[in-house]
């Protein structure tokens, strides 16, 4: 377990209060909390005593949370370390689940946690992994070609600059890019001219957390397996950070929700083949209050539908999406 992690750096649970007014109505059963993080979700939903939580994590260090609500809440709370890609794996009875609920992105524990090197404002080792992972970013960086840099950093980071940050990456690396500020000075050496109110790191180090943690496949198969899990008439519910993230839940919710006879370009779809009852079209998003007490919180969106029918067929959904895992599985050079 990592010797730097700190029970103390507080998570604030986003939109947990929209969250709440979601599933309440199915109070009285098991919800599945694929991100436990500091289980500020798990922690609202056990408050009532006819509901269950099977909770998942693929960071080994959010066991030190874990054990606490093993103790607290008895059988009422199971928990276990893997990706949500794998939820499929689980003992669920299937017709005591209520909900699948996802908050994507990282928790404040792993933004602080130097050892984890998420942030660029971290001094620590290249790293990035959030837990059960292939490689780190500090092997992205010194083994992977010029050419699929660039990809990374174009496809998942939308960085303008993709080219000729790859450029002198590659140059550099014999003199090693072993921490983040190694990097970040990189990428503020080619962007030195440029204006932008983002900080000139926010993209390269979006794009590398994507590609170290697979985390578009992990999405697209979490939510496919959500789907096979829940029950007609259970609810998949995802906060999203990025828009990359979004665009995925998104194009999951409404594609398979729409009886698309709007166009005459786009086939009828049957109504038997519609998956979701979309109740929003629109993601909710943090009031003024919780975006004052919690500014990170102006990024998050939460979208969310009900389940009404067993068969789909997701591969129009892969299809759509498969330039970006096609971007996954770049293989290191050297
Ligand atoms: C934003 S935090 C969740 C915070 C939580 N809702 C709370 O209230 O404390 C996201 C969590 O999801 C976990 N996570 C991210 N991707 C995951 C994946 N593919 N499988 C399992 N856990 C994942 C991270 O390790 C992190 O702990």
């Amino acid at each position: 377990m990592s010797a730097t992690i700190k029970l103390e750096n507080k998570h604030f649970p986003v939109l947990l209060k929209e969250l709440v007014s979601i599933i309440s109505p199915l109070y009285g059963g098991t919800f599945l909390d694929c991100t436990f993080g500091q289980g500020g979700y798990s922690q609202k939903i056990l408050e009532k005593k006819n509901n269950k939580i099977i909770a998942v994590d693929r960071d080994k260090d959010v066991y030190l949370y874990a054990k606490k609500f093993e103790k607290k809440y008895n059988n009422r709370f199971h928990y276990e370390n893997i990706k949500f890609s794998e939820i499929n794996t689980i003992n669920i009875k299937p017709k005591e689940l209520k909900a699948v609920i996802f908050d994507l992105g990282y928790s404040t524990n792993q933004i602080k946690d130097l050892s984890k090197g998420l942030s660029f404002k971290s001094t620590g080792k290249l790293n990035m992994k959030m837990g059960l992972n292939e490689f780190s970013c500090h092997e992205v960086i010194s083994n992977m070609s010029e050419i699929n840099l660039y990809k990374i950093f174009k496809y998942y980071g939308d960085e303008r600059y993709s080219k000729k940050i790859a450029r002198k990456i590659a140059r550099f690396r014999n003199k090693k890019i072993i921490n983040t500020q190694d990097l970040t000075k990189i990428i503020d050496s080619v962007k030195r001219f440029k204006n932008s109110k983002i900080n000139n790191s926010t993209k390269v180090f979006q794009a590398l957390r994507i590609f170290v943690n697979k985390e578009i496949s992990e999405l697209i198969n979490g939510l496919i397996n959500a789907f096979y899990l829940i029950p007609v008439g259970g609810i998949i519910a995802v906060v999203t950070f990025h828009s990359i993230e979004d665009k995925i839940v998104k194009y999951f919710f409404k594609n398979y929700s729409e009886v698309k006879n709007s166009s005459r370009y786009v086939p009828f779809r049957e109504n038997n083949d519609r998956c979701f009852n979309l109740k929003n079209r629109k993601p909710i998003t943090p009031n003024a209050e919780e975006l004052k007490l919690n500014p990170p919180s102006r990024s998050a969106k939460l979208r969310y539908a009900v389940k009404i029918n067993n068969e789909c067929n997701f591969d129009e959904f892969i299809k759509k999406f498969q330039n970006l895992i096609d971007i996954e599985n770049l293989q290191f050079d050297k």
